[in-house]
């Protein structure tokens, strides 16, 4: 059983994918993740596309590269939801469904899946495919399968991330 840094390290990109489906139960547990996510003033201002039949990974396709995975979760910020900060009326939909895409990266590596988190992709193209309503913008495609890739090194951070002198100032009192 992973601890929470240890599959927070585990966790990296994977751009290959097998074709072996992912199991129903595994993606229950996967969209309960996503259930369970703060989001502010808990308006839940989010709506998940789950993506696995031929028809619509062909369609996800043509406005995004998924990397030929069984699995893709379209993550929407719904933009009548959202909550509004009074003082510079910046919405936090974008935020509250990150929050939800990672919670659900975090629960597929725990299952032993393998993701990338996507968002190079043609909103207009998924937006046209997928019949959003203008309220429904894609925040992030979630990537899901089983990996052909090596499994990366969980001490690659060392090199691959900057240093945390760098990423934190400590306050000064
Ligand atoms: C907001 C966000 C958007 C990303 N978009 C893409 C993408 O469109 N395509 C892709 O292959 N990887 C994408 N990535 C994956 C990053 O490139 C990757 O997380 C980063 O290089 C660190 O590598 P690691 O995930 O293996 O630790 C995205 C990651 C984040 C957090």
């Amino acid at each position: 059983m992973m601890n929470f840094i240890e599959i927070a390290k585990k966790r990296c990109s994977v751009r290959s994918y097998s074709d072996k489906k992912v199991e129903k139960e595994k993606l229950d547990k996967i969209l309960q993740a996503a259930h369970v996510a703060p989001t502010a003033a808990n308006l839940q201002p989010v709506h998940l596309i789950t993506v696995e039949s031929k028809e619509g990974l062909e369609k996800i396709s043509k406005g995004a590269n998924i990397y030929n995975a069984p699995l893709a979760i379209i993550v929407c910020a719904d933009h009548n939801k959202a909550w509004v900060r009074p003082f510079d009326k910046k919405q936090t939909g974008d935020i509250d469904a990150s929050i939800l895409t990672d919670h659900m990266m975090l629960e597929a590596t725990e299952l032993g899946l393998g993701t990338v988190w996507v968002c190079y992709f043609n909103p207009d193209i998924i937006r046209k495919e997928f019949d959003l309503p203008d309220n429904l913008e894609p925040i992030n495609i979630l990537v899901i399968g089983y990996s052909t890739e090596k499994a990366a090194s969980t001490e690659r951070h060392e090199q691959m991330r900057i240093s945390l002198d760098e990423l934190v100032s400590f306050e000064r009192l």
